[in-house]
């Protein structure tokens, strides 16, 4: 009888589990479906397909975490800010001033756009709006080069190219001879018009075409900036072992020069795609828009580029003459990608992706989060797939170098500014240009560092140590500096 029981349980058992195998495979097999009409193409895309709102049928999840770029929230030293009192065009509220809120960094661009306008980043939403209503762009001429990182700029360049006579039509692959040899041909074309032209060009905000094949949905990189950039990056001799196709390039016989759409590997893609635009650059009407990056990628290589660089019409470089020292200075702009590029994340592997990308689940698909923000914002997708702390423990951590890094270079624009009035005292006491020469020169060499590390957006988190190191050279730089006033002074 016991023994009858026995078998009719196992019987039991046995059925059970096979009625939830058989579930399970279901379960799997309609998961697996889902997952299948990820790619699922509702309409057709091809290489004129700059709208977002297109690949938005085909791919509605990445389209629905794209949007919500337009969300604004607040860090402790990033995020974004929307200034309640200043309503831009369309009714759209401006972010905060960061020369209102800090106005030091007035005294040190005396003279140039950035003394004007120069306001707190947000969403990628936001980038042409915000750009076309800048007083950089509406009280100062500027050209369509601007449009570079602003913009779903891929399509606009190959139709300029085009009409200018490249061969091929607009819908061949970017990839292939013809695409390239339109984008290529348009880029300087495009950027050499006005601004208030070159507007007219695009529609979109950086668009999924940018960054993908529409195709394959590979990434690729569109941008000839960064295209440039990466040539002359691979030339030099600046190691870059968080960059290993560039490394395995320069063992090879190098007949053709290094192309990251051939050469990359997809984890450097999803970095590179940044890179594209999260990068010191320069961009004004006296040359056409180029990364520094001949020497490497650390601040100082950067800045010998620029020393030894001279305009088309033979003066040496300069973004600026400072309006009240008369020294010839250098505004530096978001280097995210140079940074980071120093960094314990980068040599590990870690791309720009994995943190302000990271993949989400929804139902039986991992997608990567296209809501591109703060990964302070997204603490546990963002940093805790790879650091076991609670989340509180890891803002903790986050904070203590940015407000270290933030102490530092308060006192680093302190002694930049000592230093600029410094200068001026020494003039309003008659001081010649010759005498001058020394002081003014560490004032750009001072100010390009304070200004490296205050551009970039991280407030030395993709970094610590290179941002300290960068603060510690621009404080004895102007310190240096104003000794040599001091010295002047003893002379007279
Ligand atoms: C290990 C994670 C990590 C990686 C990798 C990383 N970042 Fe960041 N990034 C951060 C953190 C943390 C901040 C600080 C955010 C804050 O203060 O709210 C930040 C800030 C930023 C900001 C300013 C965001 C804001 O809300 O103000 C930008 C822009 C940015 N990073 C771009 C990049 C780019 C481009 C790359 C690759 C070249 C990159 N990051 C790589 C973690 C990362
Ligand atoms: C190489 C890429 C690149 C080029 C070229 C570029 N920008 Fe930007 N711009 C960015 C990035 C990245 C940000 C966001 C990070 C930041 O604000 O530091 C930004 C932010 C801005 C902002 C918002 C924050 C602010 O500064 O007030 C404005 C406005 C702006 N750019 C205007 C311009 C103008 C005008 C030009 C042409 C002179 C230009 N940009 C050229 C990449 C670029
Ligand atoms: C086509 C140029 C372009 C590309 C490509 C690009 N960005 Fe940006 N990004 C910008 C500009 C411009 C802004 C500032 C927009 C504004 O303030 O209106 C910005 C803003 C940001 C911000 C600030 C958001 C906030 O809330 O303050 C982050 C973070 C960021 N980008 C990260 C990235 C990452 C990561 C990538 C690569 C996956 C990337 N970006 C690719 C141009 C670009
Ligand atoms: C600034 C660059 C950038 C832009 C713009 C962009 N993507 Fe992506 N996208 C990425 C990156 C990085 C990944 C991760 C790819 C990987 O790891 O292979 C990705 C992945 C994807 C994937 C693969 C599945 C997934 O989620 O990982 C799809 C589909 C996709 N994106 C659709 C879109 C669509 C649709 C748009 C426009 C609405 C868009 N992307 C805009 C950078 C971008
Ligand atoms: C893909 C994995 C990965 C992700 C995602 C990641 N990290 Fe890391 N992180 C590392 C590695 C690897 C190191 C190097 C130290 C080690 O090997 O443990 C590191 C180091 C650090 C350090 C020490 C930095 C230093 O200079 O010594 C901090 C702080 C940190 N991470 C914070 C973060 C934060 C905040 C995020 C999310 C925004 C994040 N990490 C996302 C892998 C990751």
């Amino acid at each position: 009888m016991i023994k009858k029981i026995g078998y009719l349980l196992l019987a039991l058992v046995v059925a059970a589990a096979t009625v939830g195998v058989m579930l399970l495979r279901e379960n799997i097999a309609t998961r697996k479906a889902e997952a299948r009409q990820v790619a699922f193409q509702v309409v057709p895309l091809d290489e004129t397909s700059d709208d977002p709102a297109q690949w938005g049928k085909n791919y509605p999840r990445q389209y629905d975490s794209y949007r919500r770029t337009v969300d604004m929230e607040r860090t402790r030293h990033g995020g974004s800010d929307a200034d309640p009192f200043a309503v831009g065009e369309h009714g759209v509220r401006k972010t905060v001033s960061k020369i209102e809120q800090d106005p030091r960094l007035k005294t040190m661009w005396n003279g140039y756009a950035f003394a004007i306008d120069f306001r707190e980043e947000r969403g990628h939403a936001y980038m042409l709006h915000d750009q076309k209503e800048t007083d950089r762009v509406l009280k100062r001429p500027q050209v369509g080069a601007c449009l570079h990182c602003h913009s779903s700029t891929t399509v606009a360049y190959r139709k300029a190219g085009r009409e200018a006579g490249a061969p091929g039509k607009l819908t061949d692959p970017l990839l292939g001879p013809t695409g390239m040899e339109q984008l290529m041909k348009g880029f300087p074309i495009v950027s050499a018009e006005p601004y208030s032209n070159a507007v007219k060009r695009v529609e979109h905000p950086v668009s999924c075409l940018d960054c993908h094949d529409p195709q394959s949905l590979q990434l690729r990189i569109t941008r000839p900036g960064l295209i440039h950039g990466l040539t002359a990056l691979a030339a030099s001799a600046d190691p870059v072992p968080h960059l290993p196709s560039i490394e395995r390039w320069r063992k090879g016989d190098r007949r053709q020069p290094y192309d990251a759409n051939r050469d990359a590997s997809r984890q450097e893609m999803r970095s590179l795609t940044c890179a594209q635009c999260h990068v010191e650059y320069y961009c004004a009407s006296k040359a056409a828009l180029f990364f520094p990056w001949a020497k490497g990628l650390k601040a100082e290589q950067m800045e010998a580029v620029y020393d030894e660089y001279k305009f088309p019409d033979g003066t040496p470089f300069a973004d600026w003459k400072h309006a009240t020292t008369g020294a010839d200075v250098i505004k530096v702009q978001h280097p995210e990608f140079e940074l980071w590029s120093q960094g314990i994340h980068a040599r590990s592997g870690v791309a720009c992706a994995d943190c302000h990308m990271p993949y989400k689940r929804e139902g039986a698909i991992k997608i990567s989060d296209h809501h591109v923000r703060s990964p302070l914002l997204n603490v546990s997708k963002s940093c805790q797939v790879c650091h076991h702390f609670s989340e509180d423990e890891i803002k903790e951590r986050v904070h203590a170098i940015q407000d270290r890094t933030k102490q530092l270079m308060d006192r680093a624009l302190d002694a930049v500014c000592g230093l600029i009035a410094a200068i001026e005292q020494a003039k309003t006491n008659g001081a010649t240009d010759d005498q001058l020469r020394a002081p003014r020169q560490l004032q750009r060499k001072a100010q390009y560092r304070v200004d490296f590390v205050n551009a970039e957006n991280s407030m030395g988190f993709h970094a610590p140590q290179e941002a300290a190191r960068i603060l510690g050279e621009a404080i004895d730089y102007a310190r240096q500096g104003q000794l040599a006033v001091a010295t002047l002074a003893q002379k007279h």
